[in-house]
């Protein structure tokens, strides 16, 4: 379960194209864009800029460069070339970058110009609470400390942890083990080494934690139809701590 360092190197290759792709979509007015238009703008740019491969597409019979999941939906969202995105919209979106044959996974939700403070709220409090998550990550700690930190950051602020979907070992494959749970007891589960490479993304509910799988076999979406938000980062464990592989331009300070 644990990566060498030349793995390593190269997920970070990989999670630094990422972040790229990222501060692409910082810098595109998403008013009035579909999430289909979002989707070619950056399958294009990762094939034709980054000389990399979307590894979502294929996946699992995906055929998209991303998942987009607007306002009530958890995760998994689909693009639709019907789906145009309008202020006060809240939008993940979750994307995946092969490079030399190594994955890195990454998401972010988007303000789409004027967004409620409500709203704004969960999206602020939930991109804490996957850093509260990272910041548990070192040797010797364990994956229910990682849990248990996110879980009660969501709840000090009212929110709720899905509880169906989590993070994931990540290399070669988008999907390896461990599982990594968004909640948790201190102390429990398995313990973390140097070299162990997993995916940080949970997503925080405004309303109940419960969802379910809309007809298109893809889109989560929040039974309560309430919003739904959701960050996600690749990190390592290192001699000492955490090193975030996914971290974008605009985090540097903070990581
Ligand atoms: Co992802
Ligand atoms: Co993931």
């Amino acid at each position: 379960m644990t990566k060498r360092p030349e793995e390593i190197a190269l997920l970070a290759e990989s999670g630094k194209l990422l972040a790229n792709v990222f501060h692409y979509l910082n810098r595109l007015d998403l008013i009035g864009m579909t999430t289909m238009d979002v989707n070619d703008l950056v399958d294009r740019f990762i094939v034709d800029e980054l000389h990399a491969r979307p590894a979502s597409k294929g996946q699992y019979g995906y055929a998209y460069a991303l998942n987009s999941s607007r306002n009530h939906v958890v995760c998994h969202g689909v693009p639709s070339p019907s789906e145009r995105l309008q202020s006060g919209d809240i939008v993940n979106f979750d994307i995946t970058l092969e490079k030399n044959g190594y994955i890195a996974d990454s998401s972010k939700t988007y303000l789409v110009g004027q967004v409620s403070e409500r709203a704004k709220r969960l999206v602020q409090t939930t991109y804490e609470a996957m850093w509260k998550g990272i910041q548990a990550v070192r040797p010797g700690a364990r994956l229910g400390d990682v849990g248990h930190a996110i879980e009660r950051h969501a709840r000090r602020n009212g929110y709720s942890v899905v509880r169906e979907y989590c993070g994931h070992g990540i290399g070669r494959e988008m999907h390896e083990p461990p599982e990594v749970l968004h909640w948790g007891m201190p102390r429990t589960g398995l313990p973390l080494r140097e070299g162990m490479v997993f995916t940080i993304e949970p997503m925080l509910n405004e309303g109940r934690a419960a969802v379910r799988t809309e007809n298109d076999g893809w889109s989560v979406v929040t039974c309560d139809g309430k919003l739904s938000a959701q960050f996600e980062h690749t990190v390592a464990v290192t001699r000492n701590g955490v090193r975030v592989l996914t971290l974008r331009p605009e985090e540097a300070e903070v990581g």
